[in-house]
């Protein structure tokens, strides 16, 4: 464990869920009493808070700007807490809790009649999952409650990736920080709805369709989920999407104009004058790098940050859908998300 306060913040770096042991039971106490804490998981960082107590969720929100309408996912330390927080573990969600938990599924289900609405957003329905992370199960388990835990971005900014991410963010917020290095898969979780006979998907996410098999209508799903009517993962910059080919053009015509631009390209580019901000070997690396490169911009003061589209398969789907998020109103009109 290794302990740095800034700006009166607690920042624990934990490598190790059985070396650190007194660092995981003391966030596991700062959760249990109502506390907020900066958390790693295997796609993105969260913003967790214990699930049951409705004051420590409602803190999430104030921290986050988020709309109260816009529920959290409940994070459990095992599959074996499911039945506490839903109504009903339908067959299709425990055949998905087998087969992808832990993971980056997030399913939705009747919630239990005594989770705070908080939580739920006021919804009848709650969204779960076992994060793929030792350091998030560990500090879980050390709660001894469930912790709801969105992404720990401000609201409408990109998802965290790294502890440095969620300090610039929410810093001054947060009672606890656990840096567990940059998040493995850098995407958030797929939400479904498992209530039916096969999964309706809500959320595009890391976990890709293909690894999911058959799934019933998708439409339906995304117009029933919250968080997707919200702005999302937008850079103070203007992002645009570019077909990989067009990219090259696109770049020297704005720097022609006199425009900052930069680029998240496959493989290097040779513009005189744009910035390269990311450079991706494939999908998994883009989704990996995403979120960081569209701070990097900004960071690099870019005006317009060039991307190049990637085919919509596998994680390619969530990918697109963030990259489409992200661009899709310019930089000075800041919904909440
Ligand atoms: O990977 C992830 O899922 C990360 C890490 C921290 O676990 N968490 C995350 O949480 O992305 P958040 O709050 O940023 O996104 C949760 C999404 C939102 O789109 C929300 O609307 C949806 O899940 N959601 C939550 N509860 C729901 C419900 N009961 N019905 C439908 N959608 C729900
Ligand atoms: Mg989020």
């Amino acid at each position: 464990m290794h302990a740095t306060g800034e700006h009166g913040l607690t920042r624990l770096r934990i490598t190790d869920p059985d070396r650190d042991r007194s660092a995981i039971a003391h966030a596991g106490r700062v959760l249990r009493e109502g506390g907020l804490v900066g958390l790693p998981t295997e796609t993105v960082y969260g913003l967790a808070a214990n699930a049951c107590d409705d004051s420590a969720v409602r803190r999430i929100f104030t921290a986050k700007g988020r709309p109260a309408d816009n529920p959290l996912i409940v994070h459990l330390a095992s599959a074996a807490q499911l039945a506490d927080v839903v109504a009903e573990v339908t067959p299709l969600a425990a055949a998905l809790a087998a087969r992808f938990w832990p993971g980056p599924l997030t399913v939705v289900l009747d919630a239990a009649a005594d989770l705070p609405a908080a939580s739920t957003g006021g919804l009848p329905t709650v969204a779960v999952r076992v994060p793929d992370h030792a350091v998030a199960r560990a500090v879980i388990a050390a709660a001894g409650v469930p912790v709801a835990a969105p992404s720990a971005n401000r609201s409408g900014r990109p998802s965290p990736t790294t502890a440095d991410h969620v300090a610039a963010d929410l810093g001054d917020h947060l009672d606890l920080l656990i840096d567990g290095g940059a998040t493995g898969l850098g995407l958030e979780s797929t939400v479904v709805d498992a209530r039916g006979a096969r999964p309706v998907i809500y959320r595009e996410g890391a976990l890709t369709r293909e690894q999911l098999g058959p799934i019933d209508s998708v439409g339906r799903g995304v117009a029933a989920s919250p968080g997707t009517r919200y702005r999302h993962y937008a850079p103070s910059c203007v992002v645009e999407i570019v077909a990989p080919e067009d990219l090259e053009t696109r770049a020297r015509s704005l720097v022609t104009q006199g425009v900052r631009a930069g680029t998240v390209a496959s493989g290097p580019l040779d513009v005189t004058g744009a910035i390269r901000i990311a450079d991706f070997r494939d999908v998994e690396d883009l989704a990996h790098r995403l979120y960081g490169a569209l701070r990097d911009a900004e960071d690099a003061h870019v005006e317009v940050l060039l991307c190049a589209a990637v085919p919509e398969i596998g994680m390619g789907r969530a990918v697109m859908d963030r990259l489409r998020r992200a661009a899709a109103s310019g930089a000075d009109t800041r919904a909440r998300g």
